[in-house]
């Protein structure tokens, strides 16, 4: 049986009552919680910034997956750590210094996650593998939830999960907030994941699944995310 964590996107909730929704999340049992942060240049779309996020924070105990989907990531490293982010994942196609911005995310104590666009190869992702936390392939477009997932992402998960067992990775275990170096390795998997091919992500190799829009669809969150889970086995 593998463990399978299960990240609820926030950008799906109802934004007029972002800690209610929080709660919610953690109460129906997910893993963490994703907050999607778009800065309307590396993707046609704004969201929330680090005020919001404080509240989220405020709102909750559940672990904080904060999805940078902006240039200049590490301008905003610091500001995201302060209002309680437990995971900083950016994207590899928005800066040249990935290896400098992964190595501060730990320096502060966080886990460092690096997230790849559906068109990137695979082939660059394993020199980063011994200096992340996490991998996240995108299964869409980023920018906006509810859309279609796009399956040449299981080849890339596929690979990675090969390479990530050659080099002996940590999968499985309990996620805790803010202890870089001491938590799980993740392949995450992002956009139009529902029962179906969330399935085929895991089969694939990838262990942690959010959704947005077909978790917010469902009529009981704790169900499906349960559901979830047991994909693992
Ligand atoms: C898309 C975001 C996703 C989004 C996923 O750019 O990164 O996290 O919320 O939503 P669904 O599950 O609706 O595709
Ligand atoms: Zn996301």
């Amino acid at each position: 049986m593998k463990k399978i964590y299960v990240a609820p996107s926030i950008l799906s909730a109802d934004f007029a009552k972002l800690g209610e929704e929080a709660k919610r999340i953690e109460a129906a049992g997910a893993d963490e919680i994703h907050v999607d942060i778009m800065d309307g240049h590396f993707v046609p779309n704004l969201t929330i910034g680090p005020k919001a996020v404080a509240a989220i924070n405020r709102s909750t105990d559940i672990f904080l997956d904060v999805h940078l989907m902006m240039y200049n990531p590490y301008d905003y490293v610091e500001r995201f750590i302060e209002v309680g982010a437990d995971r900083i994942t950016f994207h590899y196609e928005a800066t040249e210094n990935v290896e400098e911005i992964l190595a501060y995310i730990r320096k502060c104590g966080k886990q460092a996650g690096l997230s790849f666009n559906p068109e990137t190869s695979f082939e660059v992702v394993p020199k980063y593998l011994d200096k992340c936390d996490l991998i996240l392939f995108m299964s869409v477009h980023p920018g906006f939830g509810g859309q279609k997932f796009i399956p040449s992402v299981l080849e890339k998960i596929k690979h990675t999960r090969e390479n990530c067992t050659q080099r002996k990775l940590v999968f499985g275990g309990t996620q805790s907030r803010g202890k870089a170096g001491e938590t799980p390795f993740l392949i995450q998997v992002d956009g139009g994941i529902n029962f179906e091919t969330g399935k085929a992500a895991v089969d694939a190799g990838a262990n942690c699944l959010v959704s947005g829009n077909f978790l917010y669809s469902q009529p009981d969150m704790a169900e499906a995310i349960e559901q979830f889970k047991s994909l693992g086995g």
